[in-house]
């Protein structure tokens, strides 16, 4: 899938960028052409040279060498390349990507190129837990950037926690995944704040933002369970967009297969009910978003072993209860009722009826009514078509992106909160 496609593998200025050497092998064994950028700080770290033995190209590092502007051009090398890795990606280089500065190669080149970018940061778990760097990956997560890890463990300092470069085979992996345009699930996932930070003034500065997200997975035994196919993207974009204007976010997410969002404390639960007691520990928040696909159904009862095939005979049959409803439990709450509380719903037709209808039924503020109609194309589909339900009324907003969507959302909810 590599095979001649053209990195362009951009090494920011950390220990980790020794780890970039075995990237580039990775990636030349796959047959991919390399070429590096380094920034002054990576220098420090690891010579031009080693770097130009691995690639077997002449190694960039300086924005106004008259040689290399003469022989390719920043702007050339920004738009050639397949894809753009930035492998470490430093605490400050993802501020200089988010804020479209561009005052070295390095960041000139990010500013140039019109091609995918993916990013693998690496740092000390502190900063990367720092409101600025989540706000800065949330702006270029929004931006259609991909994020690999970063992982979570001992690092080079006498430290521990999430900061770790991702490996070299998931970054591989990744940037697989997003030339074969397949949707890219970032194998590292990092972990919730290890240490609580003050939220920068924003928005939603002195909110608690809860969010539910992704599926539940309602056991049937000790190997299988039911399940659907909500991918959780929504859920997390609206927990990153929160967090980047300020708020204090605690999303509850069921299995999913996306990194967690920068800044955001996260809770990992796997059943409907498991995800009812979090929220329910997690309160009092200001607002509750119930992004979540909550399985309606779960099975009477789990078989404590794995149920076997039995030959000839019929095939099992399951019995299904129903689960509790996490959003009409909290929006019914008669203490800690969260200030604003927002539901979710799918509809095909009828969609404004039905949503006014869920959002009485439910007891939440708002609802959120998605067109999934077929003739929207929005089933698997990136772009959403919204109906917010409030008690006001019914907005419709124009075809959005989950991201864009995210970030409506959050505006209108900050707007909410301060009484406009
Ligand atoms: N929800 C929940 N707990 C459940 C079921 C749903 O919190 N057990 C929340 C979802 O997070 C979402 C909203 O309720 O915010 C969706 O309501 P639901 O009744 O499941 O509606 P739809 O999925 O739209 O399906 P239907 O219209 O068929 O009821």
């Amino acid at each position: 899938m590599l095979n001649d496609r053209y990195i362009l593998l951009i090494v920011g200025g950390g220990i980790a960028a020794y780890k970039a050497l075995d990237l580039v092998r990775r990636l030349k064994e796959r047959k991919a052409r390399v070429r590096a950028v380094m920034t002054a700080g990576a220098q420090e770290f690891v010579t031009p040279l080693s770097f130009a033995a691995l690639t077997g190209e002449r190694v960039h590092t300086d924005l106004f060498d008259r040689l290399e502007e003469a022989d390719i051009g920043h702007i050339r090398l920004a738009r050639e390349a397949d894809l753009v890795i930035v492998a470490p990606a430093t605490a400050n280089l993802l501020a200089r990507m988010a804020h479209g500065l561009a005052d070295d190669l390095a960041a000139t080149v990010l500013l140039a190129t019109t091609v995918p970018i993916l990013v693998a940061p690496a740092m000390n778990p502190t900063m990367w837990t720092h409101p600025a760097t989540a706000a800065n990956v949330a702006t270029l997560r929004a931006r259609g950037i991909h994020v690999v890890g970063p992982g979570t463990g001992v690092m080079a300092e006498p430290e521990s926690g999430t900061g770790r470069l991702a490996e070299p085979l998931d970054i591989v992996a990744t940037a697989e995944a997003i030339l074969a345009g397949q949707p890219v699930i970032a194998p590292v996932a990092s972990t919730a704040p290890a240490v609580p930070m003050p939220v920068p003034p924003g928005p939603l500065s002195d909110a608690h933002v809860l969010v539910t997200s992704g599926p539940t997975h309602e056991p049937i035994d000790p190997v299988r369970y039911l399940a659907n196919r909500s991918s959780g993207k929504q859920g997390h974009a609206i927990a990153a967009a929160a967090a980047a204007v300020g708020a204090r976010v605690t999303l509850i997410s069921g299995p999913v297969a996306l990194p967690d969002p920068a800044g955001v404390t996260v809770i990992k639960v796997q059943t409907a009910r498991e995800m009812l007691k979090a929220v329910e520990a997690a309160l009092p928040a200001d607002v509750l978003v119930a992004a979540a696909a909550v399985a309606d159904w779960r099975t009477s009862g789990t078989a404590p072993e794995k149920i076997k095939k039995v030959p000839g005979a019929r095939g099992p049959t399951l019995a299904l209860v129903e689960n509790p409803d996490v959003l009409a439990t909290i929006a019914r709450r008669r203490t800690h009722r969260p200030d604003l509380v927002v539901g979710f719903a799918a509809e095909t037709e009828n969609i404004v009826e039905n949503a006014v209808a869920k959002r009485a039924r439910k007891g939440c503020d708002w609802i959120v009514a998605n067109d999934v109609s077929p003739e929207t194309g929005i089933m698997g589909g990136d772009r959403n078509t919204i109906h917010l339900v409030t008690p006001t009324g019914v907005e419709s907003w124009s075809p959005a992106s989950k991201d864009e969507v995210a970030r409506r959302l959050v505006q209108r909810i900050a707007d909410a909160l301060k009484g406009e």
